[in-house]
This record gives C-alpha cells, structure tokens and sequence, in this order.
C-alpha cells in the first residue's frame, strides 16, 4: 500500500496536532511535528490518535463490523441481506449491473469530469474503493474506515489497485487537510455514526470548492418487517427533504436525490 506515495502524505493531517503533510515515511510512519507514531496494520495506516484509547463501538451493527467473520462475508452475504431486509427489493439488486448502486455512485461522483483525489469514507471491504480505483486510475483512492476487520478484507481485496491506500480513521474528525479531495463517496454509513451534522462538517470541510459528496442511506423501509428489523436494531433512517435542509445548513448545495427501493442515493456540492 502507497503509504509513502507524496500525493498522499501532502494531504494527510496528523490527528493529533493537525500538521498537514508532517508525516514521515518509515515503517511506521512518524509526525515531523509533534512526534506522533502511527501504527501500521495488516495493509492500511493507523491515522486515529489512540492517546485516549480504542473507540468503543456505539451500536450492536458497529460490533458486527468490527467482526472477521462478518467483513470476510459482507459482500457476498450480509450487505445483500440487510439492504434487502432495509430497502426492499430495488436496492441492492444487481449492484454492479448498469442501474445498480456502483454505477450511481461512479457516474454521481463525476469521476471523469474533475481530479482527485477520491475519499470513500466508511468503506467496509472496499466495493466502492475498488470501483472508484478502476474509474480514475491515475488518481490517489483513499478508503478510510474505523474497523481494523474492514480495512484487512479492503487491504485483502485491493491488491491489485496501486492507486489505492487505506486508513483507519473517524468520520467525525477526518485525518486530513481542509479542500484536498474532488469527491467524496459515503455509502451506506449515515446510520452507523453517532452525530452525522458533525460527519457532514467533516466532508464539507476536507472538499475542494465545487469536489461533490455522494452518499447512500435508507429511507423508511417499504415493508412492516424491514421497519420492525430497523427498529430492533436501532436503524435510523434519513427523510429525503430533512437531509437536503440538514446538508444546506452545513453549507452544501445542489442537493439532489435517487430512490433505489427503500433506499436512496443523494449527491451536494461544496460551493
Ligand atoms: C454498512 S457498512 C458500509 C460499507 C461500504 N461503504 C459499503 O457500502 O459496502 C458501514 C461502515 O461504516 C463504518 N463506520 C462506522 N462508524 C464509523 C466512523 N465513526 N468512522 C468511520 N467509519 C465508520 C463501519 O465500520 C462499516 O464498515
């Protein structure tokens, strides 16, 4: 993994006295700043500040992601049952066919029409990572998840995508400097974190002026099981116009909006 590629560390912030481009390259990697070590997993760099401990997982689903098992079945298995179980028929049918959620997302970040460099954030096993890899080659691909489990099936995954480099990180505070990426993807995640505002700040602050945000999630499920299931699980599910207001209040524009099912996939601009 490109660790010591120069694209990458110009854009990497240290979390814990926020220098830009302060890292120097070793086997693991060092702040030139304050002196910050950061670990290197099993193919993905370490970029949480883990003075005050590990994360904790705030919900029985973030546990599961933290699981091998289940980042070693996610894609074949568990992201198909639960968007079905979520979203109905329509979402998460025929991903990669030509209506299907990896093309949206491709064809909404507009990877043809602006640079680089890409962030998917809460990338799980890295589906959309490795489709955004292949879409613009020559550019730096970041996924960034806060599961070690997510990130080693990524790393597993992407080996052949040199373009491609991983990191452990929080959607709440980004690891990276202010107005570096063209676009950011966001699948499926909104649900998982505990304060989206503060996640949407994130974004909007790390985009370059005019870099697009695109990003799926559920709206309220289509049948009785898929709201009990949500409710058991302590689903939230997002209101289309509710996140067009919440994402102009943070400072986004040119909110629009595709239904899948019972799930739906959005794109905002930074102005
Ligand atoms: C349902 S999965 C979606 C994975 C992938 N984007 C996809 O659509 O296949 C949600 C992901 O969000 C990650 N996640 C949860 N909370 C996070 C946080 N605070 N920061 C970064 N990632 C987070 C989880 O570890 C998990 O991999």
């Amino acid at each position: 993994m490109p660790f010591r590629d120069p694209a990458f560390i110009a854009i990497v912030r240290c979390p814990r006295c926020q220098a830009v481009g302060s890292l120097a390259p070793a086997r693991e990697p060092t702040c030139e700043r304050c002196g910050l070590t950061l670990a290197v997993g099993n193919g993905f760099l370490d970029l949480l500040d883990l003075a005050a401990g590990e994360p904790t997982a705030p919900t029985a689903e973030q546990r599961f992601m933290e699981s091998e098992l289940v980042a070693r079945l996610y894609e074949r298995v568990w992201r198909p049952t639960f968007v079905r179980v979520m979203a109905g028929r329509g979402a998460g049918a025929g991903i990669g066919g030509p209506a299907g959620e990896l093309f949206v997302h491709r064809h909404s970040l507009g990877m043809d029409e602006r640079p680089g460099p890409w962030l998917d954030l809460s990338c799980g096993p890295g589906l959309f990572t490795r489709a955004m890899a292949a879409a613009a080659p020559g550019a730096v691909v970041v996924g960034l998840d806060i599961s070690r489990a997510m990130l080693e099936a990524a790393a597993a995954r992407a080996t052949g995508y040199a373009n491609v480099t991983l990191v452990r990180g929080d959607a709440h505070s980004l690891p990276f400097a202010d107005g570096v990426f063209g676009g950011i993807n966001n699948a499926g995640a909104l649900h998982a974190y505990d304060d989206p505002e503060q996640v949407f700040r994130e974004i909007h602050r790390t985009l370059r002026p005019g870099g697009v945000y695109v990003g799926s999630t559920f709206a309220e499920a289509p049948t009785v099981f898929g709201r009990l299931a949500a409710r058991a699980a302590g689903i939230r599910r997002f209101d289309p116009p509710e996140l067009r207001a919440w994402l102009s209040r943070v400072g986004f524009h040119e909110f629009e909006e595709l239904r899948l099912g019972g799930a739906f996939v959005f794109r905002a601009r930074r102005p």
